[in-house]
């Protein structure tokens, strides 16, 4: 799936461009499933919106319970002062978190592919579990900024080992909030920590001073059709901007940890027991025994 030359441009940059991974078919049952989910979520019972520039703002129960779940974010600029949506809710929904891969049969079958674990095991994470999915829509004229940050942030592990694998389900561009990225920068400090705080809720920690790359100059864009697969380093600052276009920019991503690694009990995102992480490969082996037998 990937050549050495590959290897060492993700090595050097911190990220690597693989366009055509993802076949058109399973682009459009990710995006069909992703419609349903929408569809049959009633919602009256969640006002949680997502925003990485306040996370205080949305260290609520639902969103720290949603690491083993399936469920819908809104929007910050969906809801109106009073909680009633400004956009029909098809269009209101910032993501659903984060446990598609292991809870919906179809992002199941996208996340664990022997295809996806070779990249994996290519780029140095050969034991990879699969902690963490999202599909994120950055709905026409309102998507949000995700402001710069590091995966590595969120998805802390000792020692760090967390990839990010992310899927452009639609065509990214400048113009509906492509992703963006500084080369070399996963070689700079890990910069904060988000985590649950002793007495509940969540609190940011600061690691290192040094700043992150400013958006969008220090940044490098990085516009791709649909069906490409990004990879992202954890370490590596990227940024994608709010989406004023009248085009919806679709993305599914999945963040993957070493198995060898410790997960801490303070990281935001805590499973079930009955849940453990499943690996890439292993998985991604079964269900294809499973699908020939
Ligand atoms: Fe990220």
């Amino acid at each position: 799936m990937v050549s050495d030359g590959q290897v060492a441009d993700f090595q050097r940059d911190g990220f690597l461009v693989l366009e055509g991974f993802a076949r058109p078919g399973a682009c459009a049952a990710a995006r069909e499933r992703a419609e349903e989910i929408v569809e049959a979520f009633e919602p009256s019972s969640h006002r949680t919106v997502f925003t990485t520039n306040d996370q205080v703002r949305v260290s609520d129960e639902l969103f720290l319970s949603s690491g083993d779940r399936i469920t819908c974010f809104f929007e910050e600029e969906a809801l109106a002062p009073d909680g009633t949506l400004t956009v029909p809710k098809e269009q209101s929904i910032n993501k659903i978190g984060h446990a598609l891969h292991d809870l919906d049969p179809v992002f199941e079958r996208f996340s664990y592919t022997p295809e996806l674990a070779e990249v994996a095991a290519a780029i140095g994470l050969p034991d990879a579990l699969a902690l963490q999915s999202m599909y994120i829509f950055k709905q026409p004229s309102i998507g949000g900024e995700v402001g710069c940050h590091q995966d590595a942030t969120f998805l802390w592990t000792d020692p760090i080992s967390v990839v990010g694998f992310w899927f452009a389900l639609e065509d990214a561009t400048l113009e509906n909030g492509c992703l963006w990225a500084a080369p070399g920068g996963h070689r700079g400090p890990l910069r904060q920590l988000f985590r649950r705080a002793a007495g509940g809720g969540t609190e940011m920690e600061t690691l290192d001073e040094t700043p992150l790359p400013r958006p969008p100059d220090e940044l490098q864009p990085l516009p791709v059709p649909a069906g490409t697969m990004i990879v992202l380093d954890g370490l590596l600052p990227h940024w994608s901007d709010a989406n004023r276009s009248p085009r919806s920019r679709h993305a599914y991503s999945l963040h993957c940890i070493s198995a060898a690694a410790a997960y801490p009990a303070s990281n935001w995102l805590q499973r079930a027991e009955d849940m453990p992480l499943r690996s890439l490969a292993g998985h991604a082996a079964a269900r294809r025994e499973g699908s020939s037998a």
